[in-house]
């Protein structure tokens, strides 16, 4: 049996995927950590993607990030015992994946890391600590690029490593079509494809610091005169913004749109659509690639360099005059070919992931 432990929006997206395929192999036991705990953040993708509900929640809620893993690691170990699964499955680089990885090794139960290898080189933000972690931890690292494969083998984790593609592309090929035939955002918002921006902004180390929130209302202000900017607001940087008394002013922006957070149709339907993304969101550099919609990633580096490498993504951290000039640039994608999908997998991710962990069970 696996336990497998998700706590926010994009692992909910990857359990998605993989969930399903996992009966072929046995008991699925699924913990919600409660990371997020806000209904459009949570529960909304549990409806939409047709997952069943978690068999425990363990409801810790926010904090800091030594409250909120230790939380984790507290209400997770009497789970872990009790369940006592022959894995315990994470994914993704969150507070989530680290606290569960830790756990699973204190109490010497194999853990299978999804996502693996993936690496931005830049240890001060939390994400990549976390990968850092799962990864030295984890007994089977299933990766979604050759790139994460050869991370692994540069660590000395290569054995250890497979690829198998991106699970969370499996969901987009199946949900894309789906969530444009079935959300109503656009009408809603009144806008036209292909005639705005959408944009996603949570990131601690672009928001939490008032510095860098500053030069990010600067960029997004500017882009919004460029491209009309539909921003769905993440809690945290709702919170961060009033607290430094930017929301009014960004509200009042003519050209800046500020919605409540989408569910994953509604979400998936305003990228699909739109003119360009401007993000700083690992899931969402890859969902516009994936969907053949240029991309501006404000931050310095990311971990899925194939897009960039492609011309379908440019780095700009919080350099408004950057991000205009990748703006304007873009205009000479509009004929041009779409990015090769086929790069994160062909949506078969999670029937992989699967077979991979069938075999490993046969070896242990
Ligand atoms: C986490 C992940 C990040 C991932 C993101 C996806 C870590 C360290 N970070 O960041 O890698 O990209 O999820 O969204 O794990 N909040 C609510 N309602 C909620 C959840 C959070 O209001 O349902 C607010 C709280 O004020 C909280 C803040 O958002 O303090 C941040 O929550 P946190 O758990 O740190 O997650 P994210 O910022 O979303």
């Amino acid at each position: 049996m696996i336990l497998t432990v998700i706590g926010n929006r994009p692992q909910f997206v990857k359990a998605a995927a993989v969930g399903t395929h996992l009966r072929g192999i046995g008991d699925e036991v699924v913990v919600h950590t409660g990371q997020h705990y806000d209904r459009e953040l949570s529960e909304i993708f549990f409806e939409e993607l047709e997952m069943a509900p978690p068999a425990h929640q363990l409801d810790v809620g926010s904090g800091t990030h030594a409250e909120q893993t230790a939380k984790i690691m507290t209400r997770l170990e009497p789970v872990l015992a009790e369940v006592s699964p022959d894995a315990v499955l994470v994914y993704g680089d969150t507070n989530s994946t680290l606290a569960a990885a830790l756990v699973a090794a204190k109490l010497n139960v194999p853990s299978i890391h999804v996502e693996a290898g993936m690496r931005s080189f830049d240890r001060s933000t939390p994400e990549e600590v976390n990968r850092i972690v799962a990864d030295s931890l984890g007994d089977l690292l299933l990766c979604s690029t050759q790139t994460a494969v050869d991370n692994l083998v540069a660590e000395g984790r290569g054995p250890q490593g497979r690829l198998v593609g991106d699970v969370m592309a499996d969901v987009a090929f199946r949900f894309g079509p789906i969530a444009e035939r079935r959300s109503l955002i656009l009408e809603r918002l009144e806008l036209e494809p292909g005639s705005y921006a959408a944009a996603t902004a949570h990131r601690a180390e672009n928001v939490d610091d008032p510095a860098n929130l500053s030069r990010l209302v600067t960029l997004l202000t500017e882009a919004s005169r460029i491209t009309p900017i539909v921003l769905p607001l993440h809690p945290r940087t709702r919170a961060r913004l009033e607290a430094g008394g930017w929301l009014e002013a960004l509200d009042n922006e003519e050209g800046l749109i500020l919605v409540d957070p989408l569910g994953y149709l509604d979400f998936t339907c305003l990228l699909r659509t739109a003119k360009v993304v401007l993000t700083d969101s690992g899931g969402a550099q890859k969902e516009a690639y994936l969907a053949g919609v240029p991309c501006v990633t404000m931050r310095e580096r990311t971990e899925w360099v194939e897009t960039v490498e492609s011309g379908w993504n440019t780095l700009v951290g919080l350099d408004a005059k950057a991000a205009a000039a990748a703006m304007h640039s873009y205009a000479e994608l509009e004929d041009a070919e779409p990015p090769d999908p086929l790069i994160y997998g062909d949506g078969d991710a999670g029937e992989r992931v699967a077979e991979e962990i069938r075999g490993w069970f046969g070896s242990i």
